[in-house]
């Protein structure tokens, strides 16, 4: 079977890792990739934007299956072309439609669909430009602090969380006046939940779905949660609270009305749902939905499925994943995200990698490198992260953390006090 993945980050390095695996596989194509993949596999240079340039290389290579690693082209709706186009419409397609992904490319229409389907999530409501007014009087029914949301996508940036009902209000009028253009021209506002997140990854049909191990990142830059956010600075999997109670509730209350709600609308569903939960005394709640896998989560989910994947996979994007299975590893797997010194505000890139090589007894998964004249320079925010195996997380953190000390370059940071909270 020839595989094209798209996507360049950590993400697509790991699921990458994890299909090159298999016997099943004839040719893995990765575009755009990054020097990680390319140690294995073929990087296909293409824009995930150009539709039509994804389609060439897809007959170019004689694709039997595709797989989108980031939501944009999801939402974007590249699912309906390869659907639409007559001669890709044999070619297997992972991912959700346009109307499916909305689940993650509108929070408006996600909680929506958790209202319909009885998933638990925090109360909320809808304003426009045209409700302002009634906005500004809903955010005082509320206590502090306030959760604002632009609509639509914003690259990771569109969630606000104020401390005084002042602040809110503004950031309601600053949203609604175009912050975030078309993504805020909708803001869903939401009480606030006290809790400890997780992640929780199912792989679908459409119909019937494999539960891949659930997983913690970490988001803020700096030690003790604090500082701004980030795309993710580590993440580790088993999370020591989901024990078999939680997850028991997890699966009815949310997981399983989430997929009838799927198939019951008719949406056209393939691929990876990303439930964003957070544990509120033992009760879980939906955050948010995403239409694909997480990343750090992934560099830590992905080691941690024994099972080949890529059957699985495949059975999802034909719609035959009824009666499959999904083993999952016994053993613990952390990752530490190493990322470019003054990250997530401005940052350097090009700098030179050294120590790769030295590291021993961990992955080491490519999130922003490029390969300049011979070297591995720094090409991002995050650059790399670190995975390990271990009995528990701790243990497994003790090894990512002993080989990030062996890679570097000039301004590197990483956060020291992963797992510490768990
Ligand atoms: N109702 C809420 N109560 C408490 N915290 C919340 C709430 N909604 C969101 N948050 C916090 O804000 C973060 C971002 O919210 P959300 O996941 O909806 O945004 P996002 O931009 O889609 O995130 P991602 O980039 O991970 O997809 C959450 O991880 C959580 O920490
Ligand atoms: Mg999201």
């Amino acid at each position: 079977m020839n595989v094209l993945l798209l996507g360049s980050g950590g993400r697509e390095h790991a699921i990458a890792w994890k299909i090159a695996q298999s016997p099943l596989l004839s040719k893995l194509f990765v575009a755009p990739g990054n020097p990680g993949t390319a140690a294995f596999a073929t990087n296909l240079n293409c824009s995930l934007a150009d539709f039509a340039a994804i389609g060439t290389l897809t007959l170019t290579h004689q694709i039997d299956l595709i797989i989108v690693g980031p939501e944009v082209p999801l939402v974007e709706g590249l699912a309906d072309y390869f659907y639409s186009e007559e001669n890709l419409k044999h070619v297997r397609f992972l991912g959700p439609d346009k109307h499916a992904a909305q689940l993650e490319g509108s929070k408006d229409f996600a909680k929506q669909f958790m209202h319909r389907h009885g998933v638990p999530t925090a109360r909320y409501a809808t304003f426009t430009s045209e409700t302002i007014e009634e906005g500004l009087t809903y955010l005082e029914t509320l206590e502090a602090p306030y959760v604002l949301k632009a609509d639509g996508l914003a690259a990771g940036k569109g969630v606000l969380i104020l401390d005084t009902l002042g602040e809110a209000q503004e950031s309601l009028k600053t949203l609604l006046g175009g912050q975030f253009g078309a993504s805020s021209a909708r803001v869903v506002i939401e009480e606030f939940l006290t809790g400890i997140e997780l992640s929780v990854f199912a792989l679908t049909d459409g119909k019937d779905y494999v539960l891949l191990p659930e997983a913690k990142d970490y988001k803020r830059i700096g030690e003790g949660d604090t500082g701004l956010n980030t795309g993710g600075m580590g993440a580790v999997s088993p999370v020591p609270f989901a024990d078999d109670a939680f997850m028991t509730k997890v699966i009815d209350r949310i997981v399983k009305p989430t997929m009838t709600g799927i198939h019951a609308e008719g949406m056209r569903y393939t691929g990876f749902v990303f439930f964003g939960l957070i544990n509120v005394k033992g009760e879980p709640f939906v955050i948010e939905y995403n239409c694909r896998m997480g990343d750090p989560e992934t560099e830590v989910v992905m080691p941690r499925v024994a099972s080949d994947i890529l059957p699985l996979l495949n059975a999802a994007a034909s719609g035959k994943l009824a009666g499959m299975h999904l083993e999952k590893d016994a053993r613990a797997a952390c990752t530490v995200m190493l990322v470019a010194g003054g990250y997530p505000e401005d940052y350097r890139k090009g700098d030179v990698i050294t120590g790769i090589n030295e590291v021993n007894g961990s992955m080491v998964f490519h999130a922003g490198t490029a390969l300049v004249e011979g070297n591995i320079v720094t090409n991002g925010g995050r650059v790399m992260a670190i995975t390990s195996y271990g009995n528990d997380i701790h243990d497994a953190l003790r090894v990512s953390y002993e080989n990030a000390q062996k890679i570097e370059w000039k301004d590197k940071y990483y956060r020291r006090d992963l797992g510490k909270d768990l």
